[in-house]
């Protein structure tokens, strides 16, 4: 079994394929039932134009109608539930290592009245016949997985040819190593923000499911990419036009900065007025970055990776 670094702070030894899938299904498991609340997941419209804008803007052009999808580490539906709720597809399949997520993710589907075939499965090794979706895609799923080959071998497998791979949101190492800053800063700043709105320092472990998941938090990471780390292991498995974009960089500072102050609160403390200003800041950091900095700097540079990807269809020719 191949020994694997993570990428948290204080991972002891390496760990082993097999254990990384134990702990993160068991980590996940227990962050399920705060999790939206913990990551601000908006079910309306702010969030469905998040997801369509960050996926139209990787893809390079307005989504196609797509008519089978799967998602893989879908967590709580993020991805999945906003592309059925615009009718971008039309019979989705969602799928994840906990079950405790899958359970969220349908309990999500219900209320947003929505069908969705949601199942646990481990995203290499996927319960599905060859060439079933015509869309295979995901969301800060992939530097959670060991063997990365072994996963894209699969989704090229379960995808028709002509078919679309697309992943976003995942950690840089860059972007990982510049988030340090507004991360310690805020740290540095909690009791003083927290005196000044009022609100009790938080209980440890809370949000993410109590004290056994805040011991499990530095091990459920295994990779932040360099893009052509990222590139990689999808042209290895045979996709064509493989591509990878950087987004992010001011919102994420602006975002784990204020992040880092409201985990030190309890949330309950914490003022509609601050959360406001948070979420509307992060909103406008964002479109300053798109405007200004996406497309003009590396991809490498940016807080989060994305990629995508084409199976080539029947009898067409390789390019040269
Ligand atoms: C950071 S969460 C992202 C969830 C969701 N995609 C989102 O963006 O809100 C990562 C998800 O990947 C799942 N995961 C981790 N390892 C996995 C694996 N080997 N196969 C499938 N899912 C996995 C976790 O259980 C978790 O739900």
């Amino acid at each position: 079994m191949t020994p694997f670094p993570t990428t948290g702070t204080a991972a002891a030894e390496p760990e082993t394929a097999e254990r990384i899938r134990d702990v993160n299904t068991r980590y996940h498991d227990g962050a399920a039932a705060h999790y939206d609340a913990k990551w601000g997941i908006d079910w309306g419209d702010v969030g469905r134009d998040q997801v369509l804008g960050k996926l139209e803007k990787l893809l390079g052009r307005p989504l196609p109608r797509f008519e089978r999808s799967l998602e893989i580490g879908a967590g709580t539906g993020y991805i999945t539930l906003h592309l059925l709720r615009a009718g971008i597809v039309a019979d989705a399949t969602a799928t994840d290592i906990s079950p405790g997520m899958v359970d969220a993710l349908r309990g999500n589907a219900e209320r947003l009245g929505l069908t969705v075939d949601a199942r646990v499965a481990d995203a290499e090794r996927l319960p599905f016949d060859d060439e079933s979706f015509d869309l295979v895609c995901g969301h800060a799923v992939l530097h959670h997985i060991p063997d990365l080959d072994r996963a894209f071998a699969e989704l090229h497998r379960v995808l028709r040819p002509g078919g679309v791979v697309l992943f976003a949101g995942e950690p840089s190492r860059n972007g990982d190593r510049i988030a340090v800053v507004p991360k310690r800063s805020a740290t540095l700043l909690a009791p003083v923000w927290r005196r000044a709105i009022g609100a009790r320092p938080a209980e440890r472990g809370h949000d993410d499911g109590g004290e056994e998941n805040h011991e499990l938090e530095h091990l459920v990471d295994v990779h932040a990419f360099v893009p052509d780390e990222l590139r990689r292991p999808v042209e290895a498995a045979g996709f064509a036009d493989v591509r990878v974009q950087g987004e992010e960089l001011a919102a994420n500072w602006f975002g784990w900065f204020n992040r880092a102050l409201e985990t030190t609160a309890r949330r309950e403390d914490v003022p509609l007025r601050w959360q406001k200003y948070a979420f509307h800041g992060y909103l406008l950091f964002q479109r300053l970055d798109r405007r200004l900095l996406e497309g003009r700097l590396p991809a490498g540079i940016f807080y989060n990776l994305m990629v995508v990807g084409r199976k080539a269809a029947d009898g067409e020719r390789p390019a040269a």
